[in-house]
């Protein structure tokens, strides 16, 4: 049957921009997954796992951005505010962001003003950002620190983090779990930080496009579209090394990932490596 080129190439890019609207995000143990639609910049949310305190139960709504904690997961609302469900305290009413991150206990989001807004628990001043009037483009979090990007790519961090040297060159984006941190600088290499020596991420040179930090190792996206992850003896992430990727997201146990197909892949470090593949917007048990 004859097929328009037009056709395929306007499938293609359907296919693409389902790819680039899904929200995925691997909490400690569960996972949270915005189900994107062609026609819009935002979809219904469903989430699996563990689920201790409600983590897994979003309310039945429409949501734009979706990030994961340990026992809780926080959305972004189509009129930018946020909605949280499991454990999590003093989540802001009215407050609009552009984008919200979990860390462990606590979230933290970038306003409409470029500031910082960071809520949840405090233990060692992880929501108490530093009062330097920078402008802010993205924000990581960890077990009790945040670390945020000002405009210029330069990063701040707050809360507990042991006077660890932070980097000194611009990055384009950072991701954090616990106390481990890393970042691609303008050039596409990972730069790692946070943590003490043993537990430090290792850097990595490469044309690399985004990072995620897991517990135990860390999954970047190459410039190309391939994952490459390290750091871990045994992978938790068994990925196709020639499949192509939009998005990583990394938990505890488990990872997931979209693909630039638009379908949605789950790694789980279990007895036997689970592999998990779905239509989009399917969830995947585990
Ligand atoms: C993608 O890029 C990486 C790093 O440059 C390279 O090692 C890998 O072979 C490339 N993969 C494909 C499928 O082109
Ligand atoms: C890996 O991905 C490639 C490209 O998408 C695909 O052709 C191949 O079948 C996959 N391999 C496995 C083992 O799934």
């Amino acid at each position: 049957m004859f097929r328009s080129p037009l056709l395929l190439i306007l499938q293609l890019f359907i296919i693409e921009s389902i790819a680039k609207s899904t929200s995925l995000s691997c909490g400690y143990s569960h996972t949270c997954l915005i189900k994107a639609s062609e026609s819009s910049h935002g979809g219904p949310i469903e989430c699996w796992g563990e689920n201790l305190k409600g983590e897994t139960n979003p309310p039945n709504e429409i949501f734009q951005q979706v990030t994961s904690g340990h026992m809780f997961s926080c959305a972004l609302t189509m009129h930018s505010t946020v909605q949280c469900w499991g454990d999590i305290q003093n989540v802001p009413v009215n407050t609009k962001f552009q984008s919200i991150t979990a860390g462990r206990m606590h979230a933290c989001g970038i306003t409409f003003s470029n500031e910082i807004y960071c809520f949840g628990r405090n233990e060692h001043g992880e929501t108490v950002p530093p009062k330097k009037r920078s402008l802010y483009k993205q924000v990581a979090c960890g077990y009790s620190n945040s670390c945020a990007l000002t405009r210029d790519g330069f990063v701040e961090c707050w809360g507990r983090m042991k006077g660890h040297a932070l980097p000194q060159t611009k990055l384009k984006t950072i991701s954090a779990k616990r106390e481990r941190y890393c970042g691609v600088d303008m050039d596409g290499n990972v730069v790692c930080w946070g943590s003490s020596n043993r537990e430090k991420c290792e850097d990595r040179q490469g044309q690399y496009l985004d990072v995620s930090v897991g517990i135990k190792e860390v999954c970047a996206l190459h410039h190309n579209n391939t994952l490459d992850c390290w750091g871990a003896m045994q992978s938790v992430v068994p990925y196709n090394q020639t499949a192509e990727y939009h998005q990583i997201s990394m938990g505890v146990d488990h990872a997931c990932a979209v693909k630039l197909d638009g379908h949605v892949i789950c790694f789980h470090n279990g007895p036997n490596y689970n592999l998990h593949e779905a239509p989009l917007g399917m969830a995947l048990e585990f």
